[in-house]
């Protein structure tokens, strides 16, 4: 049975240092992925970890199938074996003596199922993973990424309630990477496991995750469909971490709408979407994807002059860092053909849907 998951205003202080959980809520539906994606040392791993039972929460409730399994309050911890879950983790937890089929039948072992049953149960699920002809080799005979094939079938053998995975894909090279997070998903939607995925990696998040929560610092800045996180982010991290790299900083001058004007300095102006409540008179921050900086050509709204400062050719697009009235920011060209020299001034256009204000509370640090 697949089951829901909730945490409540959870919380974890480690004996030194900022709380490393700080009052996160969020649901998993049954069935549903979700993904917690932020920088290292935001807390994904603990959060993972106190839903696992593995470490003990130091406030708040994780309920899992409707079963309160951690409440520090009222001095409720169940253990990690009778949570029914399983895990999947970064490095290859698979035991290097013994084949596929021996791995992947372990955790039956434990558990009171006939052989017949257990040896269909490895079958169907090595058949999920697509390792049916690897089951008699030694697992050092395999690659990371049929290890960790291997590792996620060992995971979902029993069927457990709800599966776990910290950055699983973290330690594979980029082809087998992008092979098994798309691979991933068609697995984890054919079981109809409900999972919870943690990772540091924004392109793993929207391919994976039903919806995504960002953290930092050990708090959970939003939770929404791929969509949302990233056309409606709700924060300027939210919006830089999910690529929105680039900054421009001014003052809100009018508002009309949904949108208004900033007042860049210089006399320069420009029409932004208000992402969250500001008033006239706001110092703010606009956060703008490269990819939504249109080089060459000016059409309505934050139509501007922008100088090529540099550009690097990648094949398939092309990176500039342009110059606009002062501000360096980088944008992006799809095709294989590099159209703007440097040096050179060239028309711009920053469309304003694409142009995101957010409230000033200063440049944005990692740390
Ligand atoms: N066992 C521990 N003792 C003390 N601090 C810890 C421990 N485990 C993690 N932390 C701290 O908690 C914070 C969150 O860590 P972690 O959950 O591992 O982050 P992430 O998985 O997002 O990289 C970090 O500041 C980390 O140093
Ligand atoms: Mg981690």
């Amino acid at each position: 049975m697949t089951a829901t998951l909730e945490a409540t205003d959870l919380r974890k202080q480690f004996a030194i240092g900022r709380p490393a959980i700080d009052g996160v809520s969020f649901a998993v539906p049954a069935g549903e992925i979700v993904v917690l994606l932020g920088p290292s040392g935001c807390g994904k791993t603990t959060t993972l970890r106190c839903v696992a039972g593995l470490e003990h929460p130091t406030g708040g409730e994780i309920a899992i199938g409707g079963k309160v399994v951690s409440q520090p309050e009222r001095g409720i911890l169940v253990p990690p074996r009778a949570r029914d879950l399983g895990m999947v983790f970064q490095s290859y937890a698979v035991w290097p003596h013994m084949t596929v089929r021996q791995n992947v039948v372990y955790p039956l072992k434990h558990r009171k199922i006939s052989r017949t049953d257990a040896s269909k149960k490895v079958d169907e699920v090595l058949a999920l993973v697509g390792l049916s002809e690897y089951a008699d080799r030694s697992v050092v005979a395999l690659s990371g990424g049929q290890m960790q094939r291997v590792a996620l079938a060992r995971s979902m053998v029993y069927r457990p309630q709800l599966l776990l995975l910290d950055e699983p894909l973290s330690n594979l090279d980029a082809k087998l990477r992008l092979r098994l997070r798309d691979d991933l998903r068609v697995i984890l939607k054919q079981t109809g496991m409900t999972a919870l995925y943690v990772t540091h990696d924004q392109a793993e998040a929207v391919v994976l995750g039903d919806r995504i929560g960002v953290m930092r610092d050990g708090k959970l800045l939003q939770i929404g469909s791929p969509d949302e996180i990233y056309n409606r982010p709700a924060d300027l991290f939210v919006a830089n971490f999910t690529g929105a790299t680039n900054e421009l900083a001014g003052t809100l001058i009018a508002r009309n709408g949904q949108f208004g004007t900033v007042d860049f300095g210089g006399g320069r102006c420009g029409e932004a979407a208000l992402l969250q409540q500001l008033n006239p008179g706001d110092k703010v921050r606009i956060a703008l994807r490269p990819e939504n900086i249109a080089i060459g050509r000016q059409d309505g709204a934050n139509s501007y002059t922008a100088g090529i400062v540099d550009r690097r050719y990648q094949g398939t697009q092309t990176v500039y860092d342009i110059d606009l009235f002062g501000h360096r920011l980088e944008a992006l060209e799809l095709g294989t053909a590099a159209r703007h020299a440097i040096g050179v001034e060239t028309p711009v256009c920053l469309p304003r849907e694409a142009c995101w204000a957010y409230r000033d509370q200063g440049p944005l640090s990692y740390d």
